[in-house]
């Protein structure tokens, strides 16, 4: 039975979907971060391979483009040793006019018990969670604006790794705030995980005041959101989210919001550089930046299998 408080969790409390980090408590957050740093020795293996979904069937739908988060959830269901069925959406039924809910009817015919799910639209993973029968499970691989949780969970986990404890940093998010599910997911994990200072870093246009509502600093000046930062997560412009034009251009969203390494010299000798990619180059970051010795960007893609690994791996071993 889905729990009324929070659908992501049973009566037990424990993960039977992944719909966002919101309302996620501390220990569940904990317990993906925990197992997926069990995992991750499993890339390091000639044979990666545990059996802990064998017989599983695991359903990618990828509504939208995707490079990291769909092969990365590929990599980690196969490294887990499930079926994976990768539905071409474009060739698909849903081209001929298939309702979201009847796709999802005709899948769980199939057999399946996992759907991971990106769709253009906010909520879209949590109707399929409310529709589908209580054995299968459910994975927000980021909806419309709203949440990319399995991005803020392995950011999470590339913060813990790099700086080991959350409650003494200063983290800076930078750029297309308002467009962003991972800053959101990003936002709800740090503050859970007891972060004291997250800082939104961009122009009105882009970062929205009603972000102090959720205990975030809002900055308008990039020095000011950078000066001293241990972390600076960077954000592309979401062209493809924007109605109208909320910037002069891109050359000068660079100027003042570009990470170069001049501005960087602002933020901590350790800081770390994160970007939940795909990265666009002279927009929001140098590639000086990108490719330099302050960047996990790449780290961020690994650590992503084992945290996507440990995601399934909880919510299978979970009952409704
Ligand atoms: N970070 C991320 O969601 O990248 P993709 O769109 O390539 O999956």
């Amino acid at each position: 039975m889905l729990s009324r408080r929070n659908p992501q969790l049973n009566s037990h409390g424990e993960l039977i979907h992944l719909l966002s980090t919101e309302g996620l408590p501390r220990a569940v957050l904990t317990q993906i971060l925990d197992t997926a740093s069990t995992f991750l020795a499993v890339g390091e293996r000639e044979i990666k391979k545990v059996p802990l979904l064998r017989g599983k069937s695991v359903f990618n739908l990828f509504f939208e483009n995707s490079t990291r988060t769909r092969t990365t959830f590929e990599i980690a269901a196969k490294r887990l040793s499930a079926d994976v069925i990768n539905l071409d959406i474009a060739r698909s039924s849903t081209a001929k006019g298939e309702s979201l809910l009847d796709t999802i009817a005709n899948l769980s015919a199939m057999q399946a018990d996992m759907f991971v799910v990106r769709h253009s639209e906010s909520g879209a993973p949590y109707l399929i969670a409310q529709h589908c029968a209580p054995h299968v499970h459910v994975v927000n691989a980021g909806d419309g604006r709203h949440a990319h949780p399995t991005q803020g969970l392995l950011d999470m986990y590339t913060i813990r790794h790099f700086k080991k404890d959350f409650t003494n940093l200063t983290v800076a998010i930078v750029g297309d705030i308002v467009h962003s599910r991972v800053a959101r997911s990003d936002i709800h994990a740090l503050t859970t995980l007891g972060v004291p200072e997250i800082r939104a870093v961009g122009p009105t246009t882009l970062v929205p005041d009603n972000l102090r509502e959720m205990g975030v600093r809002v900055c308008r000046d990039m020095a000011e959101g950078i000066r001293d930062a241990d972390v600076i997560i960077m954000l592309r412009l979401q062209n493809e989210r924007m109605g109208s034009a909320l910037l002069p251009s891109a050359g000068e969203f660079f100027k003042h919001y570009g990470l170069t390494p001049e501005k960087l010299a602002l933020a901590k000798p350790d800081a770390i550089v994160m970007h939940p990619g795909p990265i666009n180059r002279g927009v929001e970051i140098d590639s000086a930046v990108a490719d330099g010795r302050h960047s996990v960007i790449l780290p961020q893609v690994t650590f992503g299998i084992a945290v996507r690994m440990a995601v399934m791996s909880i919510i299978a071993g979970n009952d409704a």
